[in-house]
């Protein structure tokens, strides 16, 4: 099957519909993670951004992690997450930024050590979701702070009707996203493209 079509089938296989725009896809990415799927998301963002020189893969924990990390082992060039708790093992300097969630309704810093990222960089994002756009954005200004080139974001889950798509194209940076959720309607999750088959 098409590697998109996998993850789509994969979100209506799995995916529970939470209330307030909340889909919750513990059974494969969020909690419990399905390796080989993360590996065929690796291999589409891979081939997405062929022709790029990626050197660095970055992504914010923890989520991220998984899908990244298959980039990462295809591509072979490290990955690096951002961290969200303050680590008594991140004792250089650091980049941060603040990233607001609208869904936890708090305000969280993150940070990169400044070993892990410089001018040199070019740099794909990856995360698992896209919402508003918050954490790629933090991401993306942790970038700016480490002058490293944003060649772009890869996103397993973006939700189309949120802000966040529009935010990182306002910000000029290339975004590909796996699964694009255009609605929810009760348990039904509609994509980006599919409302002639719905
Ligand atoms: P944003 O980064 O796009 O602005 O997201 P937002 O503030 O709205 O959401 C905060 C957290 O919730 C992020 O994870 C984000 O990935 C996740 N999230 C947003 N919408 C959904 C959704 O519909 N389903 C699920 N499962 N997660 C969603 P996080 O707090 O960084 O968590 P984690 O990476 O540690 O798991």
């Amino acid at each position: 099957m098409d590697k998109l079509k996998l993850l789509e089938e994969r979100i209506r296989e799995d995916g529970l519909v939470l209330s307030g725009d909340v889909l919750k896809v513990n059974q494969f990415l969020n909690h419990q993670i399905d390796p080989d799927l993360m590996y065929a998301l690796g291999q589409e963002f891979v081939r997405l951004y062929k022709e790029e020189s990626i050197t660095k893969i970055l992504t914010v924990e923890s989520s991220g992690i998984a899908p990244a990390i298959m980039t990462g082992l295809i591509m072979h060039v490290p990955v690096v997450f951002a961290k969200k708790q303050k680590s008594a093992t991140l004792d250089g300097g650091l980049y941060t930024a603040k990233v607001y969630s609208y869904t936890k309704k708090v305000e969280n810093t993150i940070s990169v050590d400044e070993k892990f990222l410089n001018a040199n960089d070019n740099v794909l994002i990856i995360d698992d979701f896209l919402a508003n756009g918050q954490a790629v954005n933090g991401l993306l200004d942790i970038c700016e702070l480490a002058k490293a080139q944003v060649i772009g974001v890869g996103i397993a889950i973006e939700k189309s009707f949120q802000t966040g798509a529009e935010l990182i194209k306002k910000r000029g940076v290339r975004l590909e996203s796996l699964a694009r959720i255009s609605s929810f309607e009760g348990e039904k999750v509609h994509f980006a493209g599919d409302a002639e088959n719905d």
